[in-house]
């Protein structure tokens, strides 16, 4: 049953929680578990209705912003670009091989200038693979794998392939298993393995690779299913063949996503910026986004102000897979956060917020009842 705290009712009808409690009293209904000072929604009404409101009971708060829309088929959507989280152990060289990657593709790129570090970037797949359905691929850099964690914890999928690096002068690590033992958990999440660092004297990629084996990863160079490659993040080496991996496995995958529904995403990152506000980096999964649209993240709503794509560029639109920091939000969301787009604006995005917000108080309040009729029991 939906529950609601007096004080919380109090402050909803603008009125001070004792006149409420002495009314209440007044009205016969002092039943009402004073002791918890919860009403059930019912009773909430009806105080309401006798301070002269015209309350609407909504027990299933429109958590969900959206009607129920039938589904695109998914064969006839256009191809997204496959999003990829690299990981692996300390120091086995994450951000060394994506800022290679990331300056390797500006320079290939028309764009130019300075990139803006936004915790996840696109890189155009060279012209070797012309017809391939696989334009760009995303990836998400390490503040993305702190959002890639907390966006488990939700349930929440926005990955389609792990890079595990392992570096071939250091070999399998404790971090390396957790990765590894999280790409096998996880559904519908292609391995590769990047072996790293084979410029270095000490590299011995034979030996990753038997630890590799011994940990129960199949290579597909010793007959098993899961690609490996050889890199270095240093020196460039072997970066073409990891992009040529990526973009074959996503081929197979067909990663497709409509571009005309409303804008879905997530939140990668957020902070304050000190001339923009609340910003947060939205990686954007289904739907188009655009500024003016009223978004929500958790219990946090954004009219999208400007967007800036991973390159510092304003840009008017963001299609799935496409990684954009946007303004305008009125608070910080958190990593991880779904984002969905409201399909009336502002006020549903408003609503939505609220709706949210009092759900979470209705749960905080049932844990407390909870906990309560516990300590009763043990009374007892
Ligand atoms: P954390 O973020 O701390 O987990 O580390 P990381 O995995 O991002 O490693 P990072 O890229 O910071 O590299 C760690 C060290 O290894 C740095 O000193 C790099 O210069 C060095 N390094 C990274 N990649 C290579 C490589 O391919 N070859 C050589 N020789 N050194 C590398
Ligand atoms: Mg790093």
């Amino acid at each position: 049953p939906t529950v609601v705290s007096v004080s919380n009712l109090a402050r909803i009808l603008d009125m001070r929680q004792k006149r409420m409690m002495q009314l209440m009293k007044n009205w016969g209904m002092e039943e009402v578990k004073p002791d918890l000072l919860v009403l059930s929604s019912e009773d909430a009404s009806l105080v309401a209705v006798e301070l002269g409101f015209n309350p609407v009971i909504d027990d299933e708060a429109a958590f969900d912003i959206y009607p129920d829309a039938p589904p695109a088929e998914p064969s006839t959507l256009p191809h997204r670009p496959p999003v990829v989280t690299i990981m692996g152990h300390v120091d086995h060289g994450k951000t060394t091989l994506l800022d290679t990657l990331r300056s390797t593709s500006v320079a290939k790129g028309e764009a130019g200038g300075i990139t803006q570090h936004i915790g996840a970037f696109s890189v155009p797949v060279g012209t070797a693979s012309e017809n391939s359905a696989i334009r760009t691929i995303t990836f998400l850099d390490t503040p993305g794998h702190a959002a890639f964690t907390a966006m488990r914890a939700r349930g929440a999928r926005v990955t389609d392939i792990i890079v595990c690096v392992v570096a071939a002068d250091d070999g399998v690590m404790p971090q390396t298993r957790e990765v590894l033992n999280l790409a096998k958990t996880e559904e519908n999440v292609e391995l590769v393995i990047a072996i790293n660092k084979v410029d270095k004297p000490q590299a011995n990629v034979e030996k990753v690779k038997n630890a590799l084996l011994a940990e129960g990863v199949q290579l597909e160079s010793l007959g098993g299913d899961v690609p490996s490659v050889e890199v270095s993040g240093l020196t460039g080496k072997g970066l073409d063949d990891l992009i040529e991996t990526i973009s074959t496995i996503a081929e197979v995958a067909d990663l497709r996503a409509d571009q005309t529904s409303k804008a879905e995403g997530y939140v990668l990152e957020s902070k304050v910026d000190k001339g923009r506000g609340p910003i947060a980096t939205v990686l954007v999964t289904s739907g188009t986004l655009q500024p003016g649209a009223a978004i929500v993240a958790g219990t946090v709503w954004c009219r999208v102000r400007q967007m800036m794509d991973d390159k510092g560029q304003f840009v008017k639109k963001a299609s799935p897979g496409m990684p954009v920091t946007v303004s305008g939000w009125k608070e910080l969301p958190e990593a991880g956060d779904e984002v969905l787009q409201a399909i009336k604006g502002e006020d549903d995005a408003k609503r939505a917020v609220a709706n949210r917000k009092r759900e979470i108080e209705k749960r905080k309040i049932l844990k407390d009842v909870e906990k309560i009729n516990e300590v009763r029991k043990a009374e007892r």
